[in-house]
């Protein structure tokens, strides 16, 4: 096979500027959110810009969530986007996801929360019929998936994982079997295969593996499935992060899962994929372009990032300050003993420092980090699951600090990891958060990884 590049990006979430999104209703929804919502189509025309003139590569790989949640507008003003970057030459592939199909979306202006017309997910194969559906060797039309070869011997499994769009967030019966048969197929004429799904195939760290979609669930069986069926590399999104994770089979197979930031959400990121050869991939990451809009004199990356700061920043307030809002917001059960508990643990995290933590625990705290206030180091910790690369590995301060509190649990926590299984495997908290405070695995922007 001839070497092969290609762009991803992914959660483009665009949303028409035909649609309203101001008001004070606009801003408390704004309060928890990651994306940008307003500043959307800036955000996609700048990287269409950028990937239309780019040389690098011809094609476009888009892994789902394409409009910012259903409306009909947003997806025909997409599409206008898609067919100016094909006149520039550029061939696109997409998927769609959940937000792609949604009866109910809103928009917001001065009178509150508005409802414009939504798209059913029955529309979608026409919609998107010239990206992909077009130029397939094989369509599952029931569940808006295609195989395509889309380089000489380069077999892309686009693969939608709604399944019945409501419960079951996986593939279907039918389109199992689909997937089985093109894999075999693949396998006997020698392609080399990989796969685009929405949801990652792989948890990003293992707090993902217990929240209820941060994982397609059914992933663990399918990564065994494409690995020794002779795909060993998938690329995901769904979750807004950037990871670069890795399994190997009983049988000894590897399957890698890419994770790409939304285009719209710090870490905003887009990828820069060459197969060199059936075996050899390298993946770069390039930042998402400026944006035309007033940001307040930030750069856009700080633009991005204080969006996404806010967002945690606010949850951890109303712990403190109005916890019952912080309940809503995340549909937690309205239990007063709930309701003080955050509020006590909330005081807290706004006035502590690491050091002052450390001294409550009796753990020796390296000077450097005592007086890093808790808050601003919980948030860190957030941001650095989603941003990967996460940098405090073992042998740095923050760790030793953060981890030496911890230990003071460990009996309970050896309890809890006796007698507590979260979908089947034991909870080792202490594991998680190990894992979750730094990286040990591949460079998760830049890397090459060899997949056989
Ligand atoms: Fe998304
Ligand atoms: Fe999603």
């Amino acid at each position: 096979m001839k070497p092969f590049k290609f762009f991803l990006i992914t959660d483009t979430h665009y949303f028409s500027e035909k649609l309203p999104a101001f008001g004070e209703a606009y801003k408390d929804f704004m309060d928890g959110e990651q994306k940008c919502f307003a500043e959307t189509a800036a955000i996609n025309k700048a990287a269409a810009e950028y990937l239309s003139k780019s040389e690098e590569a011809d094609t476009i790989l888009i892994a789902g969530d394409l409009s910012f949640n259903g409306e009909k507008q947003s997806h025909l003003d997409f599409i206008e986007l898609l067919k100016g970057l094909k006149s520039a030459g550029k061939k696109i592939y997409v998927i769609t996801a959940g937000h792609d199909c949604n009866e109910h979306p809103f928009a917001f202006d001065d009178t509150g929360r508005l409802s414009p017309e939504g798209t059913k997910r029955e529309e979608l194969y026409d919609l998107y019929y010239e990206f992909g559906f077009s130029e397939a060797l094989s369509v599952h039309k029931d569940s808006l998936s295609y195989v395509a070869e889309i380089s000489e011997d380069v077999w892309l499994f686009a693969l939608n994982n709604d399944g019945d769009g409501e419960y079951h967030h996986t593939y279907t019966a039918s389109q199992r079997e689909w997937i089985d048969e093109m894999l075999r197929k693949g396998a006997e004429l020698g392609k080399m295969m990989f796969v685009m799904n929405h949801y990652p195939l792989l948890p990003a760290c293992p707090v993902f593996g217990l929240i209820g979609d941060a994982v397609m669930p059914g992933a663990d069986e399918m990564t065994t499935v494409f690995a020794d069926g002779g795909a060993h590399l998938g690329f995901t999104g769904h979750m807004h992060n950037q990871s670069i994770k890795c399994k190997t089979t009983e049988k000894g197979n590897k399957f890698w899962d890419v994770c790409t930031g939304s285009l719209i959400g710090c870490p905003a990121f887009m990828r820069l994929v060459e197969i060199k050869d059936k075996s050899t991939v390298q993946i770069k990451s390039i930042p998402v372009p400026d944006f035309k809009w007033d940001k307040g004199g930030l750069s856009h990356e700080e633009y991005l990032q204080r969006q996404f700061d806010m967002m945690i920043g606010n949850y951890l307030d109303y712990m403190a300050n109005d916890p019952e809002r912080l309940m809503r917001k995340l549909r937690l059960p309205d239990k007063a003993v709930l309701k003080k508990l955050l509020s006590k643990l909330g005081g807290f995290v706004q006035k502590a420092t690491l050091g002052s933590v450390c001294k409550k625990f009796l753990v020796k705290c390296p000077d450097s980090v005592k007086d890093r206030p808790l808050k601003g180091f919980l948030l860190e910790i957030v941001r650095n699951i989603f941003t990967g690369n996460a940098p405090y590995t073992e042998d740095t301060d923050e760790y030793k600090a953060f981890m030496g509190v911890i230990s003071r649990f460990s009996p309970v926590l050896a309890i809890v990891k006796k007698k507590v299984k979260v979908k089947g495997k034991p909870l080792d908290v202490k594991q998680m958060l190990h894992e979750c405070l730094g990286n040990y695995g591949v460079d998760e922007y830049n890397t090459t990884l060899t997949l056989e």
